[in-house]
């Protein structure tokens, strides 16, 4: 195959966050960006091959190099978005409108909504429905500089449907141009059909769900809802040891809605990550810091239901390595925006726009175990490159609300959108 070059020059600022090897930072190492000025970039076949200077990097670019001249702009490693429930139909602005009334998640969802209000309306939808508003919405995640992103199952809770939302899945890891890692979340809730038979559905997930899914490799990750009123730890022990055995890697929601021994379950299970934790105790931090699992913090949802945050100040000063997930979904944070996030971290868990930065890149690949091939702008790495209209990095999280993108580097394809 003959060499394709891509050079970019001009960058202003380069936040690099690069890690030497390491998959993530911990601690102080997280404020630690990396930032070059005026620096250029050398893509080689999608891979970054070269970072200096322009005068540097003269000597090997080929006659036939693409020259992208980024005109002062700043350059961030593309967003990896480690947990999103992207694939759904339906919307559920009436339950937005009912908790500004002073409801709350949860006597909404014991009310019929919430989870299974998405449920009926993912079941009824075909799979090339499901598909289309996806990839819309995967087209609008890379505008907002988001080139990796983690979408779970469990809008079906029936083998059919779960199985319909997993194909639709990896038919867009196939076909989009984003980097698309899919986790199977069979147990997101229990289904009405076994709402008096909880362990009827804890055996379908089990025999039936896990076997086939594993055989046709439609998920890379289990992951299961491990909170008050959902599954408890030894259900989702259950579902999890069976999961692991069939060679799926793991993940736990956990925590979110009251203290629920997810995070214990984690550590115990040495998942890759363990997400929300807004109710998680200093014993449990302490046990992910002994196992070495991600917490992955969701700070749309706590903004969006209004519930309290997680504690990641205690965490990050722990040592356990932090991540910045949107957790995009109808009912608890109906934004994908990775920047609004991080103005969230900041502003109410006191997080430094750096930590940051590293939560929703670099972490959050590991969140996923890609950091060896994205989430910081190294050689070796995927070109995933996002250019944006700012003065600096600290910009970004500071001007909120706003789109800030000026041009998506995918792999080393500067991306057109219409
Ligand atoms: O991660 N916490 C559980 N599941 C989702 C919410 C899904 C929904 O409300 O539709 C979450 O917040
Ligand atoms: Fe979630």
């Amino acid at each position: 195959m003959a060499m394709r070059q891509l050079l970019i020059k001009n960058i202003n600022q380069l936040v690099t966050v690069a890690s030497a090897g390491k998959p993530w930072k911990t601690g102080t190492e997280m404020r630690n960006l990396g930032v070059i000025e005026n620096a250029t970039i050398l893509v080689e076949n999608g891979k970054i091959s070269a970072i200096g200077s322009e005068k540097d990097l003269a000597k090997s670019i080929l006659k036939d190099a693409e020259i992208l001249d980024a005109s002062d702009r700043v350059a961030l490693p593309g967003f990896v978005d480690s947990h999103t429930h992207l694939v759904f139909a339906g919307t559920r602005e009436n339950e937005f409108a009912m908790r500004a009334e002073g409801k709350t998640y949860q006597e909404i969802a014991e009310q019929g909504g919430g989870i299974l209000s998405t449920v009926k309306a993912t079941r009824q939808a075909t799979k090339r429905d499901l598909k289309k508003l996806a990839a819309r919405r995967l087209d609008d995640l890379l505008q907002h500089g988001t080139t990796t992103v983690e979408i779970k199952s469990g809008y079906g809770l029936d083998p059919d449907s779960e199985i319909k939302m997993l194909e639709v899945i990896n038919d867009l890891a196939k076909e989009h141009y984003t980097t698309v890692v899919s986790t199977f979340l069979g147990a997101h809730a229990f289904p009405p059909e076994y709402k008096s038979n909880p362990d009827g559905y804890i055996n379908l997930l089990c025999e039936r769900m896990l076997p086939y899914i594993a055989k046709r490799k439609l998920a890379e990750f289990c992951d299961v809802f491990c909170d008050r009123g959902y599954f408890s730890p030894d259900q989702s022990r259950r579902i999890l040891n069976e999961a692991a055995r069939l060679g799926m890697k793991i993940k736990v929601h956990a925590e979110e809605l009251g203290p629920s021994g997810g995070a214990d379950l984690a550590a115990e299970l040495h998942a890759v990550s363990v997400d929300h934790l807004e109710h998680i105790t200093q014993q449990g931090i302490d046990g992910l810091k002994k196992s070495g699992v991600v917490a992955t913090l969701l700070p749309g949802v706590s903004f969006f239901l209004n519930h309290g945050y997680a504690p990641a100040r205690a965490l990050i000063d722990s040592g356990v390595p932090v991540a910045i997930a949107s957790d995009f979904n109808p009912g608890s944070c109906m934004s994908f925006s990775m920047p609004l996030m991080m103005t969230v971290a900041c502003t109410h868990m006191k997080m430094s726009p750096e930590e940051a930065i590293t939560s929703c890149t670099l972490n959050g690949a590991a969140a996923l175990g890609l950091s060896s091939r994205v989430g910081s702008i190294e050689v070796g790495k995927d070109a995933d490159i996002i250019l944006y209209d700012i003065p600096n990095y600290r910009y970004l999280a500071y001007h909120f609300g706003a789109n800030h993108v000026a041009t998506v580097i995918k792999h080393g394809t500067i991306l057109e959108f219409s």
